[in-house]
């Protein structure tokens, strides 16, 4: 057999429509992101942030009201977030130059307010059922684009926990390893031998959805499994011969995924399973993200029960998180090692998902620069 012919040159079919390598595609910036639990920031207290390189600090004036200001001193560019907050402003750890809300510089102790110099870029910040966003991009575009409700994380007839840790990968790779179920069996010591089906796929301009079904081919469910998808809908079938129905969606930037019982999905039936994730690029080359999100149970009708088997869903959702984490960062590095995407992408709501993320994103040039 000849060199060509065992060693054949990868054909590259996952490339977006537009040629472009996903991995340079940076998150748009008008949309609006989110940056920090709403509980993590106490009133009269700053936290420095970063969104896709560009350091943010945020603070609780004494109205309550979150800020959002760019986390450099417009005088000798020390982080903000280092300095105290007044009222509805914030006054510099190092000269005590002071800003408000907007980013005004409103005092400079020694110099009087007569000869205030330029003050520091403002973003659009609001809270969202326990969640802190900005709106990095054109703030004329901010009100909008508001996010609507974070799944079912406010309702009272589910059991919701956060999920809220940093991945060392592109927000792209976060996407589609959600998308696609074809993954299962990675989560095959968590999930026993689960098969996940297709039974169809949509897109638009700035979203795309996959369905499932999924049944188990061999093995039991594990705890966690069990407790999610078995004790809480009561079911009838055998473990083995069941199906539900799962429906993940991107909806340009956060991502949502849904799990009814049984095979089809009846509109007026809350689904089992309510995830919403969003991830935020940290870094300036968009090489890591922090995943915000939360997962919400519905409550079974036995009181109490919920809490009582909570521990094992956080432990379950964990380790698949985990795993999900580990593969995502190794998909990186390869990225990172090879220069350039070299995916073989043969599953078609991936690339239908590929092409919303490159024609919603902004292409960057290498080193991390919006190239418009
Ligand atoms: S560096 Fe901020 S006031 Fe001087
Ligand atoms: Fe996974």
């Amino acid at each position: 057999m000849s060199d060509q012919a065992s060693n054949p040159t990868p054909l590259r079919t996952g490339i977006p429509a537009s040629g472009l390598d996903l991995r340079c595609v940076g998150a748009h910036p008008d949309y609006w992101y989110p940056v920090a639990w709403s509980d993590e920031l106490k009133r009269g207290r700053a936290l420095g942030r970063r969104f896709a390189g560009q350091p943010v600090v945020l603070y609780r004036g004494g109205s309550g009201q979150v800020f959002a200001l760019e986390d450099r001193c417009a005088h000798r560019q020390v982080p903000l977030h280092l300095g105290v907050v007044c009222g509805d402003e914030l006054k510099c750890h190092y000269h005590g130059w002071t800003y408000d809300g907007d980013g005004q510089c409103v005092d400079v102790p020694y110099l009087g307010k007569e000869r205030l110099p330029n003050g520091v870029r403002s973003y659009p910040a609001r809270e969202i059922d326990g969640l802190i966003f900005i709106f990095p991009g054109d703030p004329v575009l901010a009100e909008n684009r508001l996010p609507g409700p974070l799944g079912s994380s406010q309702r009272k007839d589910y059991k919701t926990r956060r999920l809220n840790r940093e991945v060392a990968c592109h927000y792209t790779f976060m996407h589609e390893n959600l998308f696609d179920m074809n993954h299962q069996f990675m989560h095959r010591k968590q999930m026993g031998s689960i098969r996940a089906r297709c039974i169809g796929r949509q897109h638009g301009e700035h979203w795309a959805q996959v369905e499932y079904t999924f049944s188990r081919t061999e093995g039991k469910p594990s705890v966690g499994e069990r407790v999610i998808v078995d004790l809480i809908r009561k079911r009838k079938q055998p473990a083995k011969h069941f199906s539900d129905h799962m429906r993940i969606r991107t909806d340009y930037p956060s991502q949502s995924l849904r799990v009814w019982v049984g095979r089809d999905i009846d509109a007026s039936q809350d689904p089992v399973l309510d995830v919403w994730l969003c991830y935020t690029p940290l870094d300036g080359e968009q090489r890591s993200n922090r995943t915000f999100g939360y997962l919400s149970v519905k409550k079974p009708p036995i009181p109490g029960l919920i809490h009582a088997v909570w521990p094992f869903v956080v432990w379950f959702t964990d380790n698949i998180f985990r795993e999900d984490q580990d593969i995502v960062e190794y998909e990186q590095r390869a990225h990172d090692a090879q220069g350039a995407d070299w995916n073989n992408e043969i599953f078609p709501a991936i690339r239908d998902l590929r092409d919303v993320l490159a024609r919603s994103g902004r292409p960057m040039s290498r080193g991390g620069a919006d190239r418009t």
